[in-house]
């Protein structure tokens, strides 16, 4: 079995990252300029398009992931192999359900020409979806923040981690994962 997660996978992995950085970053910053103004409606136009390529990579990495092969199972607790399984299951959950969010509050407010850059600042303010959008971000960033944790934990106490997930062309100078038998007691 092989050590490291396929080469798209781990391109996939990196670039969803550095997208959801930037969508959360530019997402937080869009909305407290002045509405009807150039940079809010640039900003805006980036954030729709960019969340939505974010939404297709994200179903793109799901049949990847389904369909390819994944590396030797990593030494984990059973707990902490089940939570990180159920937290990598949520974030794909997350990431659909902003996408999803993103596109139903641009689809239901005056967002056609908006695009285009030609129509005044569309309006959100009211949509369910905008308010589910805004409140999902919230639980994306948890998850986020448990799947590093997690990962660095592993990292730290078993090695291994990052060995099958960094991009480095030079990961196997990075230490395997430390199995049971040669464990300290
Ligand atoms: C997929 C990942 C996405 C992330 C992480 C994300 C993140 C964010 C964040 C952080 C905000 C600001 C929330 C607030 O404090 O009010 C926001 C607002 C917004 N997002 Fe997204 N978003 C994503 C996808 C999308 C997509 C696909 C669309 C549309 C096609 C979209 C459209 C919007 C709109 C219309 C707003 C409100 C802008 C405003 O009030 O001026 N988002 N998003």
């Amino acid at each position: 079995m092989k050590e490291r997660w396929s080469t798209p996978l781990i391109a996939l992995h990196w670039l969803s990252a550095a997208l959801l950085v930037g969508l959360v970053v530019v997402g937080f910053v869009m909305v407290d300029l002045p509405a009807d103004t150039a940079l809010r409606r640039g900003l805006g136009r980036a954030h729709s398009l960019t969340g939505v390529a974010l939404g297709l990579l994200t179903l793109v990495r799901l049949v990847v992931r389904l369909r390819g092969p994944s590396p030797a199972p990593l030494p984990l607790a059973p707990l902490h192999r089940r939570g990180a399984s159920f937290i990598q299951g949520l974030l794909y959950v997350g990431l659909f359900g902003m996408a999803a969010t993103g596109v139903a509050t641009a689809y239901r407010s005056n967002w056609h020409g908006y695009l285009e850059g030609a129509e005044p600042s569309p309006v959100f303010d009211g949509l369910r979806s905008r308010q589910v959008h805004e409140g999902l971000v919230a639980g994306l960033l948890v998850l986020v923040g448990a799947h590093v944790i997690g990962a660095l934990v592993q990292q730290l106490r078993k090695g291994g981690t990052l060995r099958r997930i960094w991009p480095s062309l030079d990961a196997s100078r990075l230490p395997p994962a430390v199995q049971p038998k040669e464990q300290v007691k």
